[in-house]
């Protein structure tokens, strides 16, 4: 299937590593123009190198998003640049373990900076250009928004709220014809989900105990797993599909738990 998406630009937050990095390699074996945002400046001018040494077109904007200004800056850019956009990717996220008993109001609100602000701020900023090119928008969520996690109020809280606003978004962005999906991973080993690990005692044994749950193969999911959703969610081929939250899990969320 052609996902017709050469040319198109897309603009992906925290793209330098992990999911958006493949989302941005996906973009580039596409012909879309990948433009990734991210805070590492090492990661995203290796990325960079990669993929204009493979003759895609892309761009790296250095930035930390969670700034408002931030986001302005970045969208500014990107149009500064190629005079368009046609996807946003809200990808950046991180669980940082701010719970309820450890945790403090001060920590909750830092936790809501990292880990959903950014989203609405990039999407306000984004808008009026998305609305030229009719485009869209998906957000990466988290499984922890459906099944909560523990000792982690602040990202669970975040990603539950991303799944609130991409429905309400949808609903909002009809009348432009602009479309907003949801993408829900649960467990995608990536330099943050090794991080987590290693906040374990024995992260070898988590992990094995964590890919016993997984149904489908008893394994992680690759990061190329969830970008080849997200290709297809903003490609025009997937143009009746507005305001889902879609599951690429190996079936962890919803299948029998007797079956593992
Ligand atoms: N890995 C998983 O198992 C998993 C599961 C569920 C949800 N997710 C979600 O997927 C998304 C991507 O996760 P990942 O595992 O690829 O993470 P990652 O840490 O491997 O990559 C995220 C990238 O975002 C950048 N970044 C972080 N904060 C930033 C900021 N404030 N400004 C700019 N850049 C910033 C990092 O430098 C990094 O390059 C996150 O929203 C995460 O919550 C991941």
């Amino acid at each position: 299937m052609d996902l017709l998406l050469k040319d198109k630009v897309v603009l992906i937050t925290g793209g330098a590593k992990g999911i958006g990095a493949a989302i941005a390699r996906g973009c580039a074996r596409e012909g879309a123009i990948a433009v990734f945002i991210d805070k590492d400046a090492e990661a995203g001018k290796q990325l960079r190198t990669d993929l204009s040494n493979n003759g895609a077109k892309c761009s790296f904007i250095y930035a930390d998003l969670v700034p408002p200004e931030n986001c302005a800056a970045s969208v500014e850019q990107t149009l500064g640049e190629f005079q368009r956009l046609d996807v946003l990717v809200n990808n950046v996220g991180i669980n940082d373990n701010v719970g309820l008993e450890h945790g403090s109001p001060e920590k909750y609100v830092k936790s809501l900076q990292l880990n959903l602000l950014h989203y609405y701020n990039m999407a306000h900023y984004a808008l009026p250009a998305l609305k030229k090119t009719q485009g869209c928008i998906v957000n990466v969520a988290s499984k922890v928004a459906m099944t909560g996690q523990g000792k982690t109020s602040g990202y669970t809280s975040a990603k539950g709220a991303i799944l609130s606003l991409t429905r309400d978004w949808a609903c909002e962005l009809l009348p432009y014809g602009m479309r907003v999906n949801a993408i829900v991973p649960a467990e995608v080993m990536t330099p943050l989900y090794q991080w987590w690990l290693n906040t374990f005692p024995n992260p070898e044994e988590k992990l094995k105990h964590i890919v016993s749950k997984i149904p489908l193969g008893n394994r992680m999911t690759q990061p190329e797993e969830i970008a080849a959703m997200v290709l297809f969610l903003i490609s025009p081929q997937a143009s009746h599909i507005t305001g889902q939250h879609v599951l690429v899990d190996g079936g962890y969320v919803h299948l029998d738990r007797a079956l593992t």
